[in-house]
């Protein structure tokens, strides 16, 4: 079985988490249920901080709050002191309400409109990360409008090409996401930003992709990054920070072998001084974002499992009460992911079956899932989904969102309530006409 954070196995035999059984957790909260291993996002923030930190003079770490967030996680995140990526309004919303510094924020997305540029100015954000011509102009006019100038950065395309889901490829050329460097985009919008009393253009971001474990990428995206950071501060009269984004891979399978943070830090911080040093430019600060890697590991969801159909000659169908509504990825991006029966995590596995979800779909959840001899009523404990499962988490099928919980040292408390019947029906209305019983 694959062991995350805090996790071990109690006397009754029992999968637990944050010290807590994890059958006492569904009986409690309900399944499906997000179990969240606090320590073990603290730790995992502790560990880019300090990987980084040790090896890079000025290092800031953002949380991408696209991997997983709600205003618990912002708190922590805080608390860690991480910096916060938002990419989106109510993102930013919740971030703001859970009372996260602003000048801690960083606003991404490809397609902001001018309500969400107008949010951020008023908000006042740490950086704008600007990713299209359109956008800078549009900003730098709102910023104008307010005499202030907005602190950007410029997310650009470095041309680099990573293995891992096509969906989730973002360096390559061919990309809706930032600005080109061999188009010539991106030293034009540096340009434009440099020319602009209303921009502050304080670094250059790029986020080559996600769930990598290729650290030659991240060598390759730097010597990139600063060749090009030597022309924006040539144009720019210096340049800050340059931010390589996130992506670095976890563990889902036991075939999987992501490289340590610190092998990460590594890698990143003597490309940074080699690259800097080779081009005569004063080292910038240093920023990243990751998200994956440190919420994914610390998330374990628990199913019940209601269904076991054995198809004689075909293959053992388990089915549990969760499936695409709360997790998407398998359907999404045929993503992996291992599981134990949880009140029986001190057995051999014994049968490979397949787990399925509850929704009118193949939702498979696992194709070929070897686990220990499963019936109606056990507990199914998936791990390492802490990261884009509630973040994507949809009501199809009118499924409610479960709930999330965060585990820490025997105690567990909710972070996001489970969502009820009626919150499905909450926005609904039925105009007048169609009330009148047809
Ligand atoms: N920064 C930027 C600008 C990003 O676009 C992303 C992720 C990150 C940071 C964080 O990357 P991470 O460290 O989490 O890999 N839904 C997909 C993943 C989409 C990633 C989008 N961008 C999945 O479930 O695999």
């Amino acid at each position: 079985m694959l062991r995350f954070g805090t996790q071990s196995i109690n006397d009754k035999g029992h999968l637990t988490i944050g010290g807590c059984d994890s059958l006492d957790l569904a009986a409690a909260f309900g399944t499906p249920l997000y179990v969240l291993d606090e320590a073990l996002v603290r730790e995992n923030c502790r560990s880019y901080r300090r990987a980084f930190g040790e090896r890079y003079p000025e290092v800031e770490v953002a949380f991408a709050g696209k991997a997983l967030l709600c205003q618990a996680v912002c708190a922590i995140m805080q608390q860690e002191g991480m910096l916060l990526d938002v990419a989106s309004r109510g993102e930013l919303h919740t971030a703001l309400t859970a009372g996260f510094p602003l000048e801690r924020i960083h606003l991404h997305g490809n397609c902001k409109t001018e309500v969400d540029l107008d949010f951020a100015l008023d908000s006042g954000v740490h950086r704008v990360v600007v990713d299209s011509l359109p956008e800078l102009r549009l900003l730098s006019e709102l910023a104008s409008r307010r005499g202030i100038a907005a602190d950007i950065q410029i997310r650009v395309g470095p041309g680099v090409k990573t293995q891992t889901h096509t969906f989730i490829q973002t360096g390559q050329d061919d990309s809706k996401f930032g600005l080109g460097i061999a188009s010539g985009a991106a030293l034009e919008a540096a340009k434009l930003a440099a020319d602009s009393d209303s921009i502050r253009l304080c670094g250059i971001h790029a986020h080559i992709g996600s769930q990598l474990f290729g650290l030659d990428s991240y060598r390759r995206a730097v010597e990139v990054m600063m060749e090009f950071a030597a022309r924006v501060a040539a144009v720019n009269g210096g340049l800050e920070e340059v931010n390589l984004g996130g992506g670095l891979g976890i563990q889902y399978t036991h075939e999987d072998a992501p490289p340590t943070i610190d092998e990460l830090a590594e890698v990143i911080a003597s490309a940074m001084k080699a690259e800097a040093e080779r081009l005569g430019l004063a080292l910038p600060r240093l920023m990243l974002e990751p998200g994956r890697s440190i919420v994914g590991p610390a998330g374990t969801t628990l199913y019940r499992v209601i269904v076991v159909k054995e198809l004689p000659g075909v293959r053992t169908y388990v089915s549990v009460d969760g499936g695409l509504s709360d997790n998407p990825r398998p359907c999404m991006y045929g993503a992996e992911y291992e599981a134990v029966i949880a009140n029986k995590a001190d057995q051999k596995p014994e049968m490979t079956v397949r787990v399925s979800g509850a929704h009118c779909e193949t939702d498979t959840l696992i194709p070929e899932a070897t686990i220990q001899h499963a019936e109606p009523g056990d507990v199914l404990a998936v791990f390492a989904t802490g990261a884009y499962n509630y973040a994507m988490a949809s009501n199809y099928n009118r499924f409610c969102r479960p709930a999330m919980v965060t585990v820490y040292d025997g105690r567990a408390e909710i972070i996001i309530e489970r969502e009820q019947l009626d919150d499905l029906i909450r926005q609904d209305r039925v105009p007048e006409r169609l009330r009148q019983g047809g």
